[in-house]
């Protein structure tokens, strides 16, 4: 297994072009499989849970390959041979493979696939998609793991109220109701900037979408979806994990690529600490840190967009290690997402967590240590540490991070840090 070696205690300094979304580019993908064109895809993210995405695809019938951060997704199915099954070897693979399911729906009239698993963040349930799907006309039925789908006659359109704006959910009834005969309403659903992003690949292939980004989503079945050529949005968390990066060790960076108003949330927080923020241009911004970051008085609440982000609630957390005071966390979304924390502690940080809640209270500061990466945020927040602490530390089971950042140690290399993948 790799590991991050990270000499810490520098400033950075210099500028990041910003990756393509992973949660922006795994549901595209999986709504490509709906195209009877062509669609290829710029600034997808070369990531293993994007290549995990592909081997699905391929497995179900339609052929991926990869061109530096351009994926083409065939027309036609490999030779005809379409399943309409994913077995469990790949679904466990990428947690969220749970968005394919309404692309198997929108081809055939029966389908199986494993459950995804649990993952680093606890249970994954998927109640609220399948109660969606089967509005839509879906028969499930859930056998040892498996999830067996049968579509008597077709899957049509239907009014969803979702009890939780969850994304995942929004994402897979849009793609299951494109195809569907008649009209799909969804209520409360997700607002995330990635919803708008499948929402515009989806039109560009044909689809009838209206009021994605707002909580009241109508989607008009159509006949067929043609391909398209679709750029993915920038990756608003891994551009907040780059600043935040910055924020922690004072110093100054210049991320580009980026798309602001996505990542306002997550600004309107980091500006709370004391650093300086400019968005010069639409795409650009520009931040500088001091010595010590202030404390955030306000409790940090994770909320569905367009709320603070839950994915950047560890990266926020690993910045404010040495601030001036306590700054007080509270997890909304997830059950189980603060397994950071020991290892922050372990570099030195004053954490103390109570349910939904964590208290970090500032330290003069951290020292190197050897941690080990236990999801995606956690692993990332940890770098941010580890680039903070005096001395060396080593980040051990990065195929975590690897999931859904693009050459970490490459681009923190770009900002002066001293860090190299072992
Ligand atoms: C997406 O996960 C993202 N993943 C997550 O990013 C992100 O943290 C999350 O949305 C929230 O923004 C991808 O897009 C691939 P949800 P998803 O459905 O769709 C519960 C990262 O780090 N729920 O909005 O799984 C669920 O357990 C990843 O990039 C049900 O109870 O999130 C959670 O508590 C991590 N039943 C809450 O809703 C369901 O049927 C929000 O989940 C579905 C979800």
């Amino acid at each position: 297994m790799q590991s991050l070696i990270v000499s810490g205690g520098k400033k950075l300094q210099g500028e990041v072009p910003l990756q393509g979304a992973k949660n922006s580019a795994l549901p595209i993908m999986a709504a490509a499989y709906l195209c009877e064109g062509e669609c290829i895809l710029h600034n997808c993210p070369k990531l293993t849970d994007i290549y995990a995405a592909s081997r699905i695809l391929n497995y179900i019938g339609k052929k991926c390959c990869f061109s530096g951060n351009t994926v083409i997704i065939s027309r036609e199915n490999c030779g005809g041979s379409c399943r309409n099954c994913i077995p469990e070897n790949y679904t466990q693979e990428m947690r969220s493979s749970i968005i394919f399911l309404g692309a198997l729906l929108g081809k055939h009239k029966s389908c199986v696939m494993s459950y995804p698993g649990g993952c680093e963040l606890g249970p994954r349930p998927i109640d609220m998609h399948l109660t969606g799907l089967r509005k839509m006309g879906v028969d499930i039925r859930e056998e040892h793991g498996h999830i067996i789908c049968n579509v008597p006659k077709c899957i049509h359109g239907a009014k969803i109220s979702l009890n939780f704006p969850s994304v995942g959910t929004t994402e897979n009834i849009m793609i299951a109701a494109v195809l569907a005969e008649g009209e799909t309403i969804i209520n409360n659903a997700a607002r995330e900037p990635e919803i708008c992003d499948l929402a515009d690949f989806l039109r560009s292939c044909g689809a009838k979408i209206k009021g994605d980004g707002e909580s009241r989503i109508i989607i008009q079945g159509v006949e067929k979806l043609c391909g398209c050529e679709y750029t993915i949005m920038p990756d608003r968390i891994a551009g907040a994990t780059y600043l935040a990066a910055v924020a922690g060790t004072g110093g100054e960076i210049v991320l580009q690529n980026a798309c602001i108003s996505h990542i306002e949330p997550f600004l309107s927080y980091l500006e709370q600490t004391g650093c300086s923020i400019y968005t010069p241009d639409n795409d650009k911004i520009f931040l500088r840190s001091g010595a010590k970051l202030k404390a955030i008085k306000n409790c940090v609440r994770t909320m569905p967009h367009p709320g603070f982000p839950t994915d950047a609630q560890a990266i926020l957390m690993a910045a404010l290690a040495k601030s001036d005071g306590v700054t007080v966390f509270e997890e909304n979304i997830f059950g189980c997402r603060y397994r950071h924390i020991d290892a922050l502690m372990k570099l030195g940080a004053d954490i103390r967590t109570s349910g939904k809640t964590a208290v970090i209270n500032g330290v003069p500061q951290l020292y190197g240590a050897t941690v080990e990466a236990t999801d995606l945020r956690s692993g990332a927040a940890m770098v941010i540490a580890a680039l903070m602490a005096e001395g060396d530390s080593e980040i051990t089971e990065i195929c975590h991070i690897d999931r859904g950042y693009e050459d970490i140690e490459f681009y923190f290399q770009k900002l002066g840090a001293d860090i190299k993948r072992v």
